[in-house]
């Protein structure tokens, strides 16, 4: 019954619960190239920048203003059918006629940028560094996931990198857009899943001159800096994620054993969390009928995404909605206002629009949940990087220490939030912030005790 219910979900990632091949990193070639055959390689750090265009503007304008008369929603739909068409009107005039495009793009350059080429792709990334100073600088690697950008860790940032009188360390941070994201290259040939991406963003590490270093992700960027800890251990000195998942068979065999015995699995107080498991698994069906589509078929609904604004604000928007909480899909707007500004979704579409880069976004799902990445054995593999978990209220899944430690066997504490949900580093960033500090205190304390 389960495993029927989980191959609605994802077919490839039930068959993958029931393989769980061994880890081979032979699988994974260091230097795979991913960009135009023969390209000679520039491997020079260079300054970038995040560009509206005016054309890409004007067009944008022409297009929001522009658009057909949708049909009307049900009554009293609120968001449960999708995007509520009564809330979309004021969302594209605010885009075409308030959206101030300049003062935005200023915004957003308001970190130092950079772009590099790695295996055939030009990344882009935020990186900022420290003064010379006598406090040991720390690396930190902050990857954001689908259908966010880099513009997520905005608020962040100056919190991340601030230097406080109470810790002898400093924090420099490096947020890339992920590769086909933003204003990162797309791969030019198929299968740079998320396993791939990892490889990439230790090439990029390096290509910086951090050989040690700690990570974060939320969303795809927890998934593949999972895969960075599983895969460099002795280099990734640290894991934060604020979406903690172990899709291995030995976490789904302890989640059916608590579904059945549940004190020995999970805290009593967190235990509606995840049982019970028909609650779960019909909440992740509602949530997730987007992951089969772009699981297989990303370049069909790429197209329309990349040819409507309107369809995207509203495609992108909708997973906003839901992923702060469930029961916002009741409310006429979303609820998206309860928790965002207008300013920071539209810069996060902009990352989108202004990039055309929707298709080749959305291809990580097919790249990532596929036989050929499943053989090589990520998901299932353990790793012994020091691990700590930021638990929002309504995050998609949640697991308890007792299977998130099957994969991270050094867990060192789980920090639970009894509000928040998917896009944690948006919603609260300075409740993020807390949580990377207190990991990264404890991280550091953990080598102190465990020298090699
Ligand atoms: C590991 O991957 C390599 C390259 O894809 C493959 O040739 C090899 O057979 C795999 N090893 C195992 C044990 O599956
Ligand atoms: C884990 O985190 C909780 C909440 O932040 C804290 O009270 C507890 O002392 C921590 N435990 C350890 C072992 O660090």
């Amino acid at each position: 019954m389960l495993v029927i219910i989980l191959s609605l979900v994802s077919t490839s990632w039930a068959q993958s619960f029931l393989q769980s091949p061994k880890l081979n990193r032979s699988a994974l070639d260091l230097n795979e190239w991913w960009g135009p055959p023969g390209m000679i390689q520039d491997e020079s750090i260079r300054p970038a920048r995040i560009f509206f265009d005016d054309e890409m503007i004007k067009d944008l304008q022409y297009r929001l203003r522009n658009h057909i008369t949708f049909q009307p929603p049900l009554e009293g739909a609120g968001f449960t059918y999708g995007f509520n068409s009564d809330a979309l009107p004021d969302w594209l005039s605010y885009w075409a006629e308030e959206y101030p495009f300049k003062q935005r793009e200023e915004f957003l350059n308001q970190f130092p940028q950079y772009k590099t080429n790695i295996q055939g792709l030009d990344i882009h990334f935020i990186w900022v560094r420290q003064p010379p100073t006598h406090k040991e600088v720390v690396p930190l690697l902050l990857l954001h996931g689908w259908p966010g950008s880099i513009r997520e860790f905005y608020e962040m940032i100056p919190m991340v990198t601030a230097d406080d009188d109470s810790r002898d360390f400093v924090v420099e941070l490096i947020v890339p857009c992920l590769p086909g994201f933003g204003f990162s290259d797309a791969a030019t040939r198929p299968g740079l899943g998320g396993g791939q991406m990892a490889v990439l963003f230790r090439n990029l590490m390096h290509r910086l001159g951090y050989t040690k270093y700690y990570l974060q992700g939320g969303d795809w960027g927890a998934i593949i800096t999972g895969f960075m800890a599983v895969l460099f251990p002795r280099e990734v000195l640290g894991y934060h994620t604020n979406w903690g998942v172990v899709p291995s068979l030995e976490a789904l065999g302890l989640t059916l054993v608590g579904a059945v015995f549940p004190h020995l699995v999970i805290p009593p107080e967190l235990a509606s969390r995840l049982y019970p498991l028909t609650d779960t698994l019909a909440s992740l069906i509602e949530k997730t009928g987007y992951f089969h589509e772009h699981a297989t078929k990303p370049d069909t609904v790429g197209i329309a995404m990349t040819d409507s604004p309107a369809g995207l604000l509203a495609y992108i928007l909708e997973k906003f909605s839901g992923a702060v909480d469930a029961a916002n899909k009741v409310l006429p707007d979303g609820g998206l206002h309860n928790t965002f500004t207008r300013e920071q979704l539209v810069d996060n579409l902009m990352m989108y629009w202004g990039t055309r880069s929707f298709t080749t976004a959305i291809r990580i799902y097919a790249e990532t949940a596929n036989r050929k990445h499943y053989a090589v054995g990520l998901e299932g593999a353990s790793t012994k990087v020091p691990t700590w978990v930021v638990q929002a209220k309504t995050e998609f899944t949640y697991q308890p220490p007792e299977i998130l430690s099957l994969k991270y066997r050094n867990l060192l504490n789980t920090t639970v939030l009894d509000f928040g949900g998917h896009f944690l580093a948006l919603e609260h960033p300075q409740v993020l912030t807390c949580s990377v500090f207190e990991a990264l205190e404890a991280f550091r304390r953990w080598h102190r005790n465990n020298v090699e």
